[in-house]
């Protein structure tokens, strides 16, 4: 999959949002991205463990996932009154046609995307994301990422991070929403 560009005229492009499976790298991406723009960074997770006083992998145990998607949900809709802003989003989030319409509406949408062998290499000593504490994490991760691609498709850029570094992954970012910027001024 390789990067391209496809946006209507009439798009509201004043912040960037980057979707994509758990582990493409949204979050160090999205702080280098904020840095050179000079927007602000916001991770919906963080907000959402912020605001419930506790770690996803706690939402998920006490309140069953659902109701982390309705956290997801209601934090989607505050997003639309940012203005320069980098969100990184959980990997999730744009399951939900509503969340990813909404994010439209202000934002260029960047689709970070890799294999699920690579998303399992970056993942596999981590213990935060309930829904990789699967017996069979790998297949977890082929099962997911399959149900999920026509959703992460729908975003305005797709981005192929697969043997490229951090930094070039960012500047691939910064020039589509550079490109996207100039024709909807
Ligand atoms: C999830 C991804 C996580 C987090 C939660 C659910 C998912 O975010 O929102 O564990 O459904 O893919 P990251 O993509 O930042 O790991």
């Amino acid at each position: 999959m390789n990067y391209s560009i496809c946006v209507s005229p009439a798009r509201r492009i004043q912040n960037l949002a980057l979707i994509g499976f758990m582990g493409t790298g949204k979050s160090s991406v999205g702080r280098l991205v904020a840095d050179t723009l000079h927007f602000t960074f916001l991770d919906t997770d963080d907000v959402i463990e912020a605001r419930a006083g506790k770690p996803i992998t706690e939402i998920f145990a006490q309140e069953g996932e659902p109701a982390f998607r309705e956290r997801e949900c209601r934090l989607v809709e505050e997003l639309a009154r940012r203005d320069k802003t980098v969100i990184s989003t959980g990997g999730g989030l744009p399951i939900n046609p509503a969340n990813l319409a909404s994010l439209k509406s202000h934002a260029l949408v960047v689709c970070l995307w890799t294999s699920p062998e690579q998303i399992f290499e970056r993942v596999r000593h981590q213990t935060h994301r309930p829904l990789l504490n699967d017996p069979d994490p790998l297949g977890k991760i082929r099962s997911l990422l399959a149900a999920r691609e026509p959703f992460y498709r729908q975003a305005d850029v797709l981005v192929n991070t697969e043997l490229r570094s951090v930094k070039e992954v960012e500047q691939q970012v910064i020039d589509q929403f550079r490109l996207a910027q100039s024709t909807h001024r």
